[in-house]
C-alpha cells in the first residue's frame, strides 16, 4: 500500500487531488505529512518516500544562482512575525521554472512554526513572457547602473574637490573612471549582440578562413594582455571552415576570458578536425583550464542570459553570446570537465558553408 498521498481531513470537502497547484505540508518537526499528486508531478517526486521525509528534501529547487529553496527561505527560521513567503521563481534541476509560495502557520504570534504549507505552480507562458521582458530592462538597467556609479561618484569627486587632491591620486580615479567607462561599453556591445541573437537577426560575413589562425591571434593578444600561462596546443592542419572570422574570434576571446577570471592554472587551446555524427566533416575547438570546472548540474544554465555565479565582476551574457554565435555557424558548444577537473569548453562548427550563412 502506498502512503496517504491524499490526506485525510480534507477529503470531505474537497480531495487535496483535485486542487490546481502543487501542495505540500509540513510539520513543526519539518517533515512531509501531505503531497497531492499534482506536487508528486511537478517537483518530480517518489510518491512513496515524500511524505516522512524532511521539507528540504521534497522541495528540491534552487534559484538562478544555485542555492536552495530552503536554504534561502528558511521557513522555520527568521522572523517570528513572518506568516508567508512571497511567490518566487524557483528552478528544477532540469531547468523548469516554478512558482512557489508558502503560508507559515504558528500557534500564536511570535510562537515558533507548526506548519508549512508550501503551494507550487507552474508559470503560464503569456505571464513567463511578459515578465521574462520586464526582468529583463531591471536586469539591463542595473547592469549598467553599478559602472555608471563609479563613474559619477569619482567625476563629481574630482570636480568639487580637485585641488584637495595630488596629481597620482587624481590620475588613480580618472583610471577607475576610464576602467568603468570601458565595462559600459563592453556591456553595451554585449547587450546589442544579445538582442540581435535574441531576435534571430545575426548576421555573418562568411568567408573561408583558418580557424587555428583565429586560435593563435586572439591567443597571442590574450599573452600580450598579460593572460595567465596559455598555450595552443600542436595540431595538424585544418579543413577550412566557411565562417564569420570576427564572430569566431569573439567565441574564443570569450573563452580564454572565462578560463582566465573563472579558472586556474594553465589554459590549455586545442583544435582539430572532427566529423559530426552524421558524418559531416567539421573542426572543435577546446579551451580548457585547471579550475574547479562547471558543475554538472549548472552547465545548461551557464549559457542563459545573465546567468554566472563565483566571480561575478562578468555580465553573465558571456556563453550566451557564444552559443548564439556558434549556432548561426550551424556549429554546438558544450561545457565538459578537462583532463585536470577544471573546465573544458568544446566548440565544433561546420567544414561546409551552412545554408543560414549570409555574405
Ligand atoms: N572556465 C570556467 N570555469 C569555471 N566556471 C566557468 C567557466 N566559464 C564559465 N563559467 C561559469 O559560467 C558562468 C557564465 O559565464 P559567462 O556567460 O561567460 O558570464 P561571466 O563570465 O560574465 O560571468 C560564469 O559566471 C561562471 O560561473
Ligand atoms: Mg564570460
Amino acid at each position: 500500500m502506498g502512503p496517504d498521498v491524499d490526506g485525510g481531513a480534507a477529503r470531505d470537502v474537497v480531495s487535496i487531488n483535485d486542487l490546481p497547484d502543487g501542495l505540500v505540508v509540513a510539520g513543526a518537526d519539518q517533515r512531509v505529512v501531505q503531497v497531492n499528486r499534482r506536487a508528486v508531478s511537478l517537483l518530480l517526486l517518489d510518491p512513496d518516500t515524500a511524505v516522512g521525509s524532511h521539507l528540504s528534501a521534497v522541495v528540491r529547487l534552487d534559484d538562478l544562482g544555485g542555492r536552495t529553496w530552503y536554504d534561502c527561505l528558511r521557513p522555520y527560521d527568521g522572523l517570528s512575525t513572518r506568516s508567508g513567503l512571497v511567490e518566487g521563481s524557483w528552478y528544477r534541476s532540469d531547468g523548469r521554472e516554478l512558482l512557489v509560495t508558502a503560508r507559515l502557520v504558528r500557534e500564536g504570534r511570535g510562537r515558533p512554526v507548526t506548519t508549512v504549507s508550501v503551494s507550487i505552480r507552474t508559470v503560464g507562458t503569456r505571464v513567463r513572457l511578459d515578465r521574462d521582458r520586464s526582468d529583463l530592462v531591471a536586469t539591463v538597467a542595473h547592469e549598467l547602473r553599478s559602472p555608471l556609479t563609479a563613474v559619477k561618484g569619482f567625476t563629481a569627486t574630482l570636480l568639487s574637490k580637485w585641488d584637495r587632491f595630488s596629481d597620482q591620486q587624481r590620475r588613480l580615479m580618472l583610471e577607475t573612471v576610464h576602467a568603468d567607462a570601458d565595462r559600459l561599453a563592453r556591456l553595451i556591445t554585449e547587450l546589442l549582440d544579445t538582442a540581435r541573437i535574441d531576435a534571430g537577426r545575426l548576421t555573418l560575413r562568411a568567408a573561408p578562413l583558418d580557424v587555428a589562425e583565429i586560435v593563435d591571434r586572439v591567443v597571442g593578444s590574450a599573452k600580450m594582455a598579460g593572460g595567465r600561462r596559455m598555450r595552443v596546443l600542436p595540431h595538424e592542419s585544418l579543413p577550412v571552415v566557411w565562417g564569420d572570422a570576427d564572430k569566431l574570434s569573439q567565441v574564443v576571446t570569450n573563452l580564454i576570458d572565462n578560463a582566465q577570471r573563472h579558472g586556474k592554472g594553465r589554459i590549455d587551446v586545442a583544435v582539430g578536425a572532427e566529423a559530426a555524427a552524421d558524418g559531416s566533416p567539421g573542426v572543435f575547438l577546446l579551451v580548457d583550464d585547471e579550475g574547479d570546472g562547471v558543475p554538472d548540474e549548472m552547465r545548461d544554465r551557464a549559457f542563459t542570459r545573465f546567468w554566472r555565479s563565483g566571480v561575478r565582476d562578468g555580465s553573465g551574457l558571456g556563453l550566451y553570446i557564444v552559443r548564439g554565435l556558434v549556432e548561426a555557424h550551424a556549429g554546438e558548444v558544450t561545457i565538459l570537465d578537462s583532463a585536470s577537473g577544471g573546465a573544458r569548453v568544446r566548440v565544433w562548427v561546420p567544414v561546409a558553408e551552412p545554408a543560414v550563412l549570409t555574405d
